[in-house]
């Protein structure tokens, strides 16, 4: 059954998107001027290179995945046939993930988004089964095997915050 949170907060996020584009700076993808980074570091949007999860938050996301993606997905996110050999799971890390990479896939959108479109399909077998901090959780999890850089605070299971964390490119540092 589908939870009330993810119709709810859906089309917050959806809502909330063109707010964020219009009070954004430049696009993820564009090479802003290093005045402009430090300006949107202390007050524009963040990005999930700014240091958006911790490390504790993606180890409990890794054993919640474990527990719920997994054996479609594979423990090591490389994806592939299931047992009975009816379907395939696309990687969700590395270069070849999400059939292209983790940045292209979800480039221009937030991590609300990411996460209110994952929880509508996933789990396969079970769509929306899981609580919103578990989703949270995972995808931190996603984010560190993808080589988004943990940080101090925790990512919140909080849609409408997640709406404000963009996702583009790996900036050149
Ligand atoms: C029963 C097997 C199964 C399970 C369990 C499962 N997935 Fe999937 N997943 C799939 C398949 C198959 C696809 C490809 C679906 C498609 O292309 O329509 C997929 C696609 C995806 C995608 C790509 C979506 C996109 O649009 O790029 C993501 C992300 C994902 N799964 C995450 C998860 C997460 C997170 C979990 C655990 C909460 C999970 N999956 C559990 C089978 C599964």
């Amino acid at each position: 059954m589908k939870p009330q949170w993810l119709d709810r907060l859906a089309w917050a996020a959806a809502l909330a998107l063109p707010v964020a584009f219009a009070s954004s700076g430049p696009p993820l993808g564009g090479a802003p001027s290093p005045g402009v980074v430090a300006s949107a570091a202390q007050n524009g949007p963040r990005t999930v290179w700014d240091g958006v999860y911790t490390g504790e938050q993606a180890k409990r996301g890794e054993d919640a995945y474990k527990l719920s993606c997994g054996y479609c997905h594979r423990d090591d996110l490389a994806g592939g046939f299931f047992d009975d050999g009816t379907g395939r799971a696309p990687a969700l890390a590395g270069v070849r993930a999400f059939d292209s990479s983790f940045s292209e896939r979800w480039s221009g959108r937030s991590v609300g988004e990411m996460l209110t479109e994952i929880g509508s399909i996933m789990p396969l077998d079970a769509p929306g089964s899981l609580t919103l901090p578990v989703y949270t959780d995972i995808i931190a999890y996603l984010l560190s095997k993808n080589d988004a850089p943990a940080g101090p605070s925790e990512l919140p299971p909080d849609i409408e915050a997640l709406g404000q964390i963009r996702i583009g490119p790996k900036p050149a540092r």
